[in-house]
């Protein structure tokens, strides 16, 4: 049951999208993916679940995009329920302060990549969940939980885009085989890679996304599959190192924990207030997008979310 709508928050949104739409302040989208080099940057869409199940949106909230990085934060949450706290032998939990496909600590750190939301610390993480089973029940698990927390089954992966990814993906497939000879790798770097490309290929429009978000945010009524402790957690790493090494630009500016993609998605969480998805495939020069991140930080003035 949905409650009574918020029209000041629905007048915040309709005018988020009029703003960037009017600021025309793209960015360009991810160049190394080819399938996504092609996309138009000049799109927009946000959406907003609230507590009493209210959803609000504005822009092309009905398009579906690749969520990419932002699937790092699901594969997360399925390889703590499978492995729980052992993950943290394997991954850190501080901010790297470099760019999401940066090899430069894994040497001096002997292997151990900084978070989960690095590449590095990603494909450790969906190695984690891979390891002593076949790809495609990994995949079924990390699918399975993004469905149930969006409470939708039609959300899926398109494998055009995996296979984009893998055909020009050299830095991670450098990365991949420098973890697995610091032993950091249970599966083959060729197996682990394939399961992680699938897994950032996942669609999503903003609304589902938003909705997926609901747990996250803590909502009493969200779908039960992630405890309110772990929750916290997570989202103080979206905070810390959700946006690589913009995320102490994003956290000044918007003042909530988020998760970017390559994709251009943003999934943002005002714990106990509301769940949002964001996508304009556009990015800036950390690799997260543009025209959303700016939409993130006016919502957040607009309705006052920020956590500081
Ligand atoms: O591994 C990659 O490079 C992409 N599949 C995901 C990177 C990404 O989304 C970075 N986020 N802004």
């Amino acid at each position: 049951m949905s409650g009574p709508k918020n029209t000041a928050l629905q007048a915040a949104l309709t005018k988020i999208d009029q703003t960037v739409r009017d600021e025309a302040d793209w960015g360009a989208p991810a160049q190394y993916i080819p399938q996504l080099a092609a996309i138009d940057p000049a799109q927009f869409a946000i959406s907003v679940c609230l507590e009493n199940g209210a959803e609000y949106s504005a822009g092309q909230s009905d398009t579906r995009f690749s969520i990419q990085s932002i699937s790092k934060v699901f594969a997360l949450i399925a390889a703590l329920g499978r492995v729980g706290d052992a993950l943290w032998n394997r991954v850190g939990r501080e901010p790297s302060g470099t760019s999401f496909d940066s090899v430069i600590l894994l040497e001096s750190e002997k292997g151990r990549p900084r978070n989960p939301f690095v590449n590095a610390g990603a494909i450790v993480t969906t190695d984690a969940l891979l390891s002593g089973r076949e790809p495609r029940l990994a995949l079924a698990e990390i699918i399975g939980i993004v469905r149930a927390m969006a409470s939708d089954d039609d959300i899926h992966i398109d494998a055009s885009v995996a296979r984009s990814e893998k055909a020009t993906g050299a830095r991670n497939k450098a990365l991949a085989h420098y973890l697995d000879s610091h032993g950091n790798l249970d599966s083959e770097p060729e197996l682990t890679l394939g399961t992680y490309f699938h897994q950032c290929a996942i669609e999503m429009t903003t609304l589902q996304l938003a909705r997926a978000g609901r747990g996250l945010a803590g909502f009493a009524n969200a779908p039960s599959v992630l405890p309110l402790r772990r929750a916290k957690r997570i989202n103080a790493l979206m905070m810390t190192c959700g946006h690589y090494d913009g995320s102490g630009e994003f956290a000044f500016r918007v003042g909530l924990p988020g998760k970017s993609g390559v994709g251009g998605g943003l999934l943002v969480i005002a714990p106990g207030r509301a769940s949002i998805g964001i996508w304009s495939p556009g990015l800036d020069h950390y690799g997260n997008s543009k025209a959303g991140t700016r939409a993130a930080a006016l919502l957040s003035n607009a309705m006052r979310w920020s956590v500081f």
